[in-house]
């Protein structure tokens, strides 16, 4: 039964659309298991490069089926418009599965979202406004409407009960900032704008948990897309700056439901230089002059937002946490080849926090925040390094930051990819 997850390893925004998609030439199924549509999988195929937010990653490749497992947030605007962009470029996700079980996002989860951020001030999060935190609130409350509910004959009585609640937290959050300006649209009408849109996806909504164990039993190769990051994992990452999902590997197989003994591997996906898009602390990021040089040759502007990606130095103290977090069988390690022209890389291989030399993450913000990162720096390879097809072909520098980066995780590297094309990758390693 193998099932293989790939999991984003840092703070988000490592690639993992490349390399998921590299791998489900391989597979017969891709399940996208946790988060929404603030994930922006970046696929690059002959076809055209592809931005996928729901749509898993393996719907670009033809004969693989695509689900959206129970553990996913939807917004049934937002998949209809992928839908829409995938079928306008040629591609028809004909068997894309979307889960019944799979809870929805209201247009009043977004107002909430922007709302709350609005609410917190200086302390803002620095959400991706897509309504995710009060989707997964209200499933947890147990007043969340999954897909099943709301095309079920009782369909339209539970989402004008569900508008109405929200209605009163909205006007609650307004009242508080004194400016009353509760929607004055006819909630009605919105609720037919929505039911209508559920329809337009009825065809693809069915008995995913069903498709997916049988996919299973009959030995087929199912990959598990994870999204966001084990640094933005609502239990183990730098809380509350922290999206609303599991993104471990434990949340994976919950979101997609199959249990861990189906699970033959896990590969954890970072970047040569971690990203962070949102506030909260992020200790290794680099100074104001080389974020900007790396954020321009790696063209790091948030998929989902367009906000600029804050850019640090390769960090083993939340590399290392992430990989005892998630048990990766391989890594891989993307983007080497924004580092082509530079003299010097920097690895941050453990914090200093009053005084003391630390190598664990600590629960408080503040702390985080104030860790210093201890560097230990080696040299760049100054070549260009996108033609590389073969670890044979990389410069002894870019060699030796992979060694290095094993050796830190404790991991060894199975792929490593100089460029966003499906070809520009090097299998140092089998990943399957
Ligand atoms: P939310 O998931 O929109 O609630 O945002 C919470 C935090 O997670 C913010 O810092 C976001 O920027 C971050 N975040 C959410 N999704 C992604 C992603 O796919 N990549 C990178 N950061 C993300």
């Amino acid at each position: 039964m193998p099932a293989i997850a790939v999991v984003g390893a840092q703070w988000g925004d490592e690639a993992k659309g490349h390399v998921i998609d590299l791998l489900a030439e391989h597979a017969s199924l891709v399940v996208r298991c946790q988060g929404g549509p603030n994930a922006g999988h970046t696929v690059v195929t002959p076809r055209g490069t592809f931005r996928l937010h729901l749509v898993p990653c393996g719907a670009l490749r033809p004969g693989v089926r695509s689900v959206i497992g129970h553990g996913v947030v939807v917004d049934p605007f937002g998949l209809l418009e992928e839908l829409d962009t995938l079928a306008a470029a040629g591609v028809e996700p004909t068997s894309l599965l979307l889960s019944e079980r799979a809870h929805l996002i209201m247009p009043y989860h977004r107002r909430l979202d922007l709302l709350e951020e609005r609410a917190r001030g200086e302390a803002a999060i620095g959400t991706t406004g897509r309504g995710i935190g009060p989707a997964y609130a209200d499933k947890a409350s147990r007043t969340g409407l999954r897909v099943c509910d709301a095309l079920s004959p009782t369909g339209r009585k539970e989402l004008q009960r569900a508008a109405r609640r929200a209605r009163r937290l909205i006007g609650s959050f307004d009242a508080a900032a004194g400016a009353p300006d509760t929607p004055d649209a006819d909630p009605g009408e919105d609720i037919d704008r929505y039911i209508e849109a559920l329809e337009r996806l009825r065809p693809y909504v069915g008995d995913a948990l069903t498709v997916v164990h049988d996919a299973l039993d009959r030995g087929e190769t199912v990959l598990l897309e994870g999204a966001q990051a084990a640094l933005l994992d609502l239990d183990a990452g730098a809380y509350p700056f922290v999206t609303s999902s599991c993104t471990l590997v434990a949340g994976a197989l919950a979101g997609a439901g199959i249990p861990p003994s189906a699970l033959k591997g896990t590969i954890g996906v970072y970047k040569a230089y971690p990203t962070r898009v949102g506030a909260g602390p992020f200790p290794s990021e680099m100074d104001f002059e080389t974020g900007n040089t790396v954020r321009e040759i790696g063209h790091e502007y948030g998929a989902t937002t367009g906000r600029p990606r804050r850019c640090g130095w390769f960090d083993a103290v939340t590399a290392r946490y992430s990989a005892r977090l998630n048990g990766y069988s391989a890594l891989a390690l993307t983007h080497l080849d924004v580092f082509d022209g530079f003299p010097t890389l920097r690895l941050c291989t453990g914090y200093r926090l009053r005084g003391d030399v630390i190598h664990r993450v600590p629960p408080l913000a503040a702390d985080l925040a104030a860790c210093e990162p201890i560097y230990e720096d080696l040299s760049g390879w100054r070549r260009p390094t996108a033609a590389a097809r073969r670890g044979e072909d990389l410069p002894d520098a870019a060699r030796a930051f992979i060694a290095r980066v094993e050796e830190l995780v404790g991991v060894p590297v199975a792929l490593v990819t100089v460029g966003p094309e499906r070809d520009e990758a090097i299998h140092l390693r089998p990943l399957l």
